[in-house]
């Protein structure tokens, strides 16, 4: 018989969009008559279509599968060249220098984030900010990992600060934050670089947002930070960035900076032991995506993503405008296509998310799914489309 990773126990049954999808499905059956009613604000999907650059690269990139001269079996683990070019280069026109070799073509900021836990050992202590993407502590649960939290409360503004009586070694941190949707300024982030190069400690970094900051002054990359090279690892995605939810590209930025000793003395570098990993355990995203990739991340490329993203942060507007106007007091949907309220009446939040659906057919996603801090907060996404963000919105103007 198998002995089983039993740290699997201490996971909640269902990762919370599952959990979300679940009860969706369920209400749906027990109210047929409804099920054409819902509007679905829960999970970040996105609900535009892929751009032009995107979709003419996809076309192209399938006809070279098509001839035997052009035809690509197996490539590199770490991606391509070209794309990791692409991306440094999108990066050096956000004015951050990262060299390409340091950047991983993956399949997901959601894969790459929990498969990172891997690279350390289990004695760690592991900082992860409460509330956040559950993702850094089931991967870390599973791994029979122990995090300490950080409480991101209305008095941070949901951006916890370091505790310098608090020895790390690994810290998480989400900026723009999901699902808070605060963002850190450059001097907090200083402030955590600082003291993670005090600490020899390691920071694990999702920008996965990071497309989504409109104010200037705000920092879309860790490395924008001075000495960020030598504490931190970034993860991006084009999820969200470029609407490839169901596309699945993203990037982790591993520089060759990060040497750690091991026990016995020996250094050990990160990127290293990360491209070890990937090749072992990873035979790349498939060509022709990564090849659409690329055209994203060109100046016209994005400049098509950035239009996209105009159409969602309208619906952050069109939500944002509902709760000031109902004084309900949120945070995000200025730096992030997320919105986090306070549960109007003192409900919790798994509460609301019961009575909104049964009320007004509504999907939100309870903050509670993300940490305890959330309990009494609700995040809305603005993935929505402009018609069924308004209407979900005026259904709730009704409702409270
Ligand atoms: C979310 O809704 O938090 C995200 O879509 C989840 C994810 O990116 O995996």
């Amino acid at each position: 018989m198998p002995k089983l990773n039993e740290n699997y126990l201490n996971v909640q049954d269902s990762y919370l969009f599952a959990e979300i999808a679940r009860r969706v499905r369920a209400y749906e059956e027990s109210h047929p008559e409804k099920a054409g009613n819902i509007i679905r604000l829960g999970i970040g999907d996105v609900t535009r279509p892929l751009t032009k650059s995107a979709l003419d690269a996809l076309h192209r990139a399938v006809d070279e599968q098509a001839a035997a001269d052009t035809f690509k079996g197996y490539g590199p683990e770490q991606g391509y060249g070209f794309v990791r070019e692409a991306a440094a280069a999108y990066y050096g026109r956000n004015g951050v220098d990262v060299d390409a070799d340091d950047i991983f073509i993956s399949d997901g900021a959601k894969s790459d984030t929990g498969n990172i836990t891997e690279l350390f050992a289990k004695d760690n202590v592991i900082l992860v900010p409460d509330p956040v993407y559950p993702v850094y502590v089931d991967t870390n649960t599973m791994d029979g990992k122990h995090v300490v939290y950080m409480n991101g409360t209305e008095e941070n503004n949901f951006l916890p600060m370091p505790d310098e009586r608090v020895k790390a070694d690994i810290i998480y941190l989400c900026s723009p934050n999901n699902p808070t949707g605060a963002c850190y300024d450059r001097e907090q982030l200083k402030i955590w670089v600082d003291y993670a190069l005090k600490q020899e400690a390691v920071i694990l970094f999702d920008a996965a947002y990071e497309a989504f900051v409109s104010e200037p002054d705000l920092p879309r990359s860790i490395y924008e930070i001075e000495g960020a090279k030598k504490c931190a690892v970034e993860f991006c995605s084009l999820s969200k960035t470029a609407g490839f939810t169901g596309t699945r590209f993203s990037y982790a930025v591993v520089p060759k900076e990060l040497v750690f000793a091991a026990s016995g003395g020996q250094k050990l570098s990160l990127h290293d032991m990360w491209n070890r990993r990937q090749s072992t355990k990873f035979n790349g995203t498939p060509y022709i995506i990564q090849y659409a990739a690329a055209q994203v991340f060109t100046e016209q490329g994005m400049s098509e993503c950035m239009d996209n993203i105009s159409y969602y942060m309208e619906n952050a507007r069109v939500i944002a405008e509902t709760l000031r106007r109902k004084g309900i007091p949120f945070t995000g949907g200025v730096n992030s296509p997320y919105i986090w309220f306070k549960c109007p009446g003192g409900m919790e939040s798994w509460e609301l998310f019961d009575y909104l659906l049964e009320k007004i057919q509504v999907v939100g996603t309870p903050g509670a799914g993300f940490g305890v801090n959330g309990k009494y907060h609700f995040r809305l996404t603005s993935f929505g489309t402009h018609e069924k963000t308004r209407e979900a919105m005026e259904r709730f103007d009704r409702l409270f």
